[in-house]
């Protein structure tokens, strides 16, 4: 199939931005407060009215939420924070800002999620040689949610904190509850990347229905400074700061875009299914593909589409076939290059290779597929043409 691409490639996920987003965005561009104005208050209310949370606190990006977390848990360096090996640089990263030890369990082959039952041997083996794990922080991968309910289980059984790091699955729901992300954890964690469901342009939120943790949050992101009735006695110039905080706020007029993309995300989301099952249809017949699998009670978000291609069964390498699908206009990603991986994490936390099996066969499958709103019927048909051609099928 020939298609016409105006010289624009057909990338594995993008933003949607229509008039009314850039209207409202204007609005505030042309109003008095560019920065810490009611916008961003207005879209924290609606952030927790949609997600089912007390409180939402909108930051400058996904990875600021997770390490603000770590500070309100007080991570330190005696606690174990566990979380999956195949997930964005951010999340392990947050572990490691707060000086915590970042541990890693393999994920299932179902949902490539973490796997709970492994995850329960490696919470006692680290409690039978005296090691303390803090908090577990589960990764909604692609848009798919983790198995909350023993996550929850396991957080109950050993007392530790579940962080919902939830980028991926803005929209999804477990047993039809698109607020299942916080009946589960005990925080939540957004970003609004471009290539999410919905975008701020850069941003996130930490969501809790716990009034101190918001606080101390909202604190951390302007550099802890109180500005209160006591402090103005003291004279209306005055401020207090009793511990480091940082920069990490989001504009007003980002705010504007978020509040309008987040009446739209039920509409994303339902076209992302749509677009997702079409796949489906059109990879499911061969045994070299393994199209996503979804557990009878989840709607998924498809932030995603995760497709393995066992390129053992084929001729072209993987490698290869990025670049040949690149010449047609396709970008292609891998989602994620496991962390165990990285020579960061490799050599100072010495992961090793063999406790992962399943990440391993994952990574050495995954391809994620370009998936985004919008996305036409005969582009996805040009997708499935050109890697059936590439696999030689
Ligand atoms: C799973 C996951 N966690 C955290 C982040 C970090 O978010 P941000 O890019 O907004 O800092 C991302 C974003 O790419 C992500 O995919």
């Amino acid at each position: 199939m020939n298609y016409n691409f105006n010289n624009q490639l057909l990338h594995y996920g993008k933003h949607f931005i229509d008039n009314s987003d850039i209207k409202e965005v204007i609005k505030v561009l042309k109003s008095n407060n560019l920065t810490q104005g009611n916008t961003i208050i207005n879209f924290e209310k609606k952030l927790s009215r949609k997600f089912g949370s007390k409180y939402a606190a909108v930051l400058s990006n996904g990875t600021a939420a997770l390490y603000l977390v770590g500070r309100v848990l007080n991570w330190s360096s005696k606690d174990i924070i566990i979380t999956s090996p195949i997930t964005f640089l951010a999340t392990a990263n947050s572990i490691v800002y707060n000086g915590a030890q970042p541990d890693l369990c393999d994920i299932n082959l179902n949902n490539y999620t973490i796997d709970v039952n492994r995850l329960e041997d490696k919470i006692k083996n680290h409690i039978k040689n005296n090691r303390k794990v803090k908090s577990i922080i589960g990764v909604d991968y692609a848009g798919h949610p983790c198995d909350w309910k023993n996550l929850k289980f396991l957080s109950k059984k050993y007392n530790i904190s579940l962080i919902n790091d939830c980028c991926h699955a803005l929209g999804a729901k477990i047993d039809g509850n698109e607020k299942y992300a916080i009946k589960y954890a005990d925080i939540v964690t957004h970003s609004y990347h471009p290539v999410k469901n919905m975008t701020t342009g850069e941003g996130g939120a930490v969501l809790t229905n716990n009034k101190i943790i918001d606080k101390k949050i909202k604190l951390l992101r302007s550099h802890s400074m109180i500005r209160n009735n006591e402090t103005k006695k003291k004279g209306l110039w005055n401020y207090r700061m009793t511990e480091i905080g940082y920069n990490y706020r989001i504009t007003d007029f980002q705010c504007a875009l978020g509040i309008n993309q987040l009446k739209k995300l039920e509409k994303f989301t339902k076209e992302r299914n749509k677009s997702a099952k079409f796949y489906d249809k059109l990879f499911k017949n061969n045994e070299i593909f393994q199209i996503p699998k979804i557990n009878s009670n989840i709607s998924h978000a498809y932030h995603l589409y995760p497709l393995l291609i066992n390129f053992e069964k084929v001729s072209i390498s993987k490698k290869l076939m990025f670049e040949e699908a690149l010449r047609k206009k396709i970008k292609l990603q891998v989602h994620y290059i496991p962390i165990y991986l990285q020579k960061f994490y490799k050599d100072k936390y010495e992961f090793k290779i063999n406790n992962f099996p399943n990440s391993n066969i994952f990574y050495s499958r995954e391809v994620s597929i370009p998936i985004f709103y919008k996305i036409t019927k005969e582009q996805q048909i040009y997708v499935k043409d050109t890697l059936y051609k590439l696999l030689k099928l």
